[in-house]
């Protein structure tokens, strides 16, 4: 794939080029796109090959004998081999495509936390967690009699890991869930400890790495979780199509989660069964051109290479760290620049986060605004919402000299 990089440290002024979104200007300025954690820009790579794969390829999967059915399928089967890789994954048939990140977790939820839940249960999530990664334990925990539990983060809004033994001492606990990335703060969790204690239990470990997987490797057997979660629209590919990883074991135990079409081994009036993996959590037609999307742009990722981008966003956050914290009335949230992904929030002192993105945008700046589906995150930071600048493989640092700039103008307008 021609991807228009180095292969060590990445050259984020060239790759910037294979994005045909940065070819215009915003309000008559360069586009400063710092929403990538929100959603991420596609390459042209990622664009070319979906059009392509419709002008030539095109057809239903699975149950076509014509030539285009076989290459459709080819397409499809082709990406979930090339996410079983990325993910490191032992088996392709693991590899379940969704929508999104959020259905993979719902898919969990239902064909496995609503059939495995009763009193006397806990499900554990954390403050930080998003509400995707929250409000489906939450419920199914409620629905089922079960305990929800939320690891509080402490003062230095890190997850606070000592009320474990009491949770394990009061409850019998069958699910933990926590993000390898958060969205808010881009904190890079160290998961092992949780992921044991969960394990020690007898629990299952559901990882959201929706914004971890487009920053940095994602091992599923180093994680040693049970299900993971990820979403192609994060990670330059397209929206539409996102990844349920699971165990083969659990999900092969599983309830189905959508029923009908493609999803059965045979129908009769008396009784349905079920499908083999992967077929039996994917119903209906799939997204086929969007996982093949999908496949290409991690292509596109592991020619750039993970670390290379890890690295670049690092160094982007420890540079925006240094400008943005010289505003006056900043104030700046999350670790320092080694323990998080390209991820910054902040507030301006009495200046609402929506007034701050909007001047923003009048300066071809693009970041978002609000509580990121973290409402619980900012009840613990004592604000309604922040300002969110993040990054990603083609982020220049003159972007964030324009965030910055924006900045001096909020501070214009309200003065
Ligand atoms: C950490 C995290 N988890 C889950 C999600 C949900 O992803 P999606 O909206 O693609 O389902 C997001 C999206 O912002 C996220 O940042």
């Amino acid at each position: 794939m021609a991807v228009t990089a180095g292969a060590k440290k990445l050259d984020a002024r060239a790759l910037r080029a294979d994005f045909p979104i940065f070819e215009q200007l915003i309000h008559g300025k360069p586009l400063a796109y710092l929403d990538s954690a929100n959603s991420s820009q596609k390459p042209r790579q990622v664009i070319d090959a979906m059009t392509e794969f419709y002008e030539t390829s095109y057809a239903n999967v699975h149950r076509a004998v014509h030539v285009l059915g076989e290459r459709a399928t080819a397409g499809l089967e082709g990406a979930r081999e090339k996410v079983r890789a990325f993910l490191n994954a032992p088996d392709v048939n693991e590899v379940i495509f969704v929508r999104n990140a959020t259905e993979a977790l719902n898919l969990v939820a239902y064909s496995w936390a609503d059939h495995n839940l009763g009193p006397g249960d806990a499900v554990v999530v954390t403050e930080l967690d998003h509400h995707s990664n929250f409000v489906p334990w939450q419920y199914m925990a409620r629905r089922n009699g079960a305990e929800f539990v939320m690891l509080p983060l402490d003062e230095h809004d890190e997850v606070d890991l000592s009320g474990l033994d009491a949770i394990a001492r009061d409850y019998t606990v069958k699910l933990v869930a926590a993000n390898l990335v958060s969205n808010s703060l881009g904190t890079i969790a160290d998961l092992a400890p949780l992921t044991r204690w969960a394990h020690e239990q007898g629990a299952i470990f559901v990882c959201d790495a929706a914004q971890a997987a487009p920053h940095t490797q994602v091992d599923v057997q180093a994680l040693d979780c049970d299900f993971l979660a990820i979403s192609g629209h994060k990670m330059c590919g397209p929206s539409g199509i996102g990844v349920l990883w699971g165990r083969g074991e659990l999900l092969r135990a599983m309830e189905p989660f959508l029923l009908g079409g493609h999803m059965i081994h045979s129908v009769t009036f008396e009784k349905t069964t079920w499908g083999a993996l992967p077929h039996k959590f994917e119903a209906g037609t799939s997204p086929i051109a969007e996982a093949f999307g999908l496949g290409v742009a991690i292509d596109y990722l592991e020619t750039v290479g993970l670390d290379a981008i890890e690295a670049h966003e690092h160094e982007l956050v420890a540079y925006a760290l240094g400008r943005l914290g010289e505003v006056p009335g900043i104030a700046l949230y999350g670790p320092p620049a080694e323990r998080r992904a390209g991820i910054v929030s902040f507030n301006l002192e009495g200046i609402h986060p929506h007034d701050v993105a909007q001047i923003l945008d009048q300066h071809g700046v693009a970041i978002r605004a609000g509580h990121h589906c973290c409402q619980p995150l900012m009840r613990h930071l004592g604000v309604p919402a922040t300002n969110r600048a993040s990054f990603y493989l083609y982020t220049v640092p003159e972007e964030i000299d324009q965030l910055a700039d924006g900045l001096y103008a909020v501070h214009k307008v309200f003065a």
